[in-house]
């Protein structure tokens, strides 16, 4: 079946709403397009319908995932409508946060690719893990990847590590922490965020005398300056052609976080700021890119009276990202999010049933594919 909806010709009437669509299992599987992809969203830019593209996937500056996506799907889009993992990271660099001249450490599955993204966001000095092993291969003897990948891309360290009898200030110390994607080296990235965070101030080899006293609010954990811990994506799961579901970035947070919790002797579960779907900060970012975008695209078409975005379909194949995230989003301007749940990606009906969509996991609609979606949202508009 194709698209077809009992909507005036394009240009006569700007449209009150739009849709938001995630990625991987709802455009895309393993990076090939599902079917129907490429024909709803060919549909949506010749009918000026805004959209947005809102995906926990990242690891890839947001350029040449679109020219990528572009290619997929046969059609011609910009960054000005895609939001990743990492985007919202982009607001880290001034305002409230004010990162641009800290020390940030970054991470992810090519760690030294998420610099060089961090750095064209406006992040001015970034290092990453494997540039402490290669200064430092002490600080975890077992490492593999320390010959095969860190040496080859790793950079100096900006100061030296911290011992005993030098300065503070002329030691290399860590301000943030931001995951940018999903680590590939789990065990020593674990061993030095919990380093970092067990520090005084962020000084790497320091041991902050707050931790575990018991006279301080949560035993001091967390209350010497150690970096703040950012992550871009807690999805537990994504999908692959593997037959069963794969670990996201949520599984590497959710590991940290179980050791963090055994060294606190249970006293403090780990401090984080999440960003990427399903928390508010990033379906925010995205509205306010897409009433942008809207705004931008109807009125290069001539309109001049727009009216506002009053509803957005998000469709998505997760339940605890995707929809929960659009369900539980109070947009600052008011405008509705509906949820569409398709069985394309990591929720699948035979398997999982409707026992889990429940609360803010339950859906406004349920449809079989993004086509089925689109449908549903256009003839939901009339
Ligand atoms: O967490 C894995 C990532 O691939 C999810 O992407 O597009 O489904 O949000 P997406
Ligand atoms: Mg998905």
């Amino acid at each position: 079946r194709s698209l077809s909806i009992n909507r005036p010709k394009p240009g006569l009437e700007p449209p009150e709403f739009a849709f938001a669509f995630d990625i991987d299992g709802v455009l895309l599987h393993e990076k090939k397009a599902l079917p129907g992809a490429a024909q709803t969203l060919q549909y949506l830019h010749d009918h000026s319908i805004p959209f947005i593209f809102l995906t926990n996937s990242g690891g890839k500056h947001e350029h040449e995932r679109v020219k990528e996506l572009s290619e997929k799907l046969g059609v011609n889009f910009t960054v000005d409508n895609f939001v990743q993992s990492h985007t919202p990271f982009k607001a880290l660099v001034h305002g409230e946060h004010g990162l641009e001249n800290k020390t940030v450490l970054v991470t992810g599955a090519d760690a030294s690719k998420c610099r060089d993204i961090a750095e064209e966001y406006g992040f001015r000095n970034v290092i990453t893990p494997g540039d402490i092993l290669v200064a430092h291969p002490e600080a975890w003897p077992f490492d593999a990847l320390l010959d095969t990948v860190y040496k080859d891309v790793a950079r100096p360290l900006p100061k030296p590590l911290w011992a005993p009898g030098q300065p503070l200030e002329d030691s290399l110390k860590i301000d943030a922490i931001m995951v940018m994607h999903d680590p590939r080296d789990w065990a020593w990235e674990i061993q030095l965020f919990t380093d970092l965070l067990q520090s005084h101030d962020g000084i790497l080899g320091t041991y902050s005398d707050r931790n575990g006293d018991p006279d301080l609010p949560n035993h001091g954990w967390q209350q010497d300056g150690q970096p703040k811990v950012y992550f871009s994506n807690s999805d537990l799961y994504w999908v692959t052609d593997f037959p069963l579901r794969r670990f996201g970035q949520g599984a590497f947070q959710h590991a940290f976080a179980g050791v963090w919790e055994r060294i606190t002797g249970g006293e403090h579960e780990l401090e984080r700021e999440l960003y990427g779907k399903p928390y508010g900060v990033t379906y925010q970012y995205a509205e306010d890119m897409l009433r942008k975008f809207r705004l931008d695209m109807l009125t290069n078409m001539g309109h001049d009276e727009l009216g506002d975005l009053k509803r957005v379909y998000m469709v998505g194949d997760n339940p605890d990202s995707d929809i929960a995230g659009a369900n539980n989003h109070v947009s600052k301007y008011g405008t509705k999010w509906s949820s569409i749940l398709v069985g394309t990606g990591v929720w699948n009906e035979q398997r999982d049933g409707m026992r889990k969509l429940i609360g803010d996991r339950e859906p406004t609609a349920i449809q079989a594919n993004v086509l089925e979606a689109v449908r549903w949202g256009l003839d939901n508009e009339g």
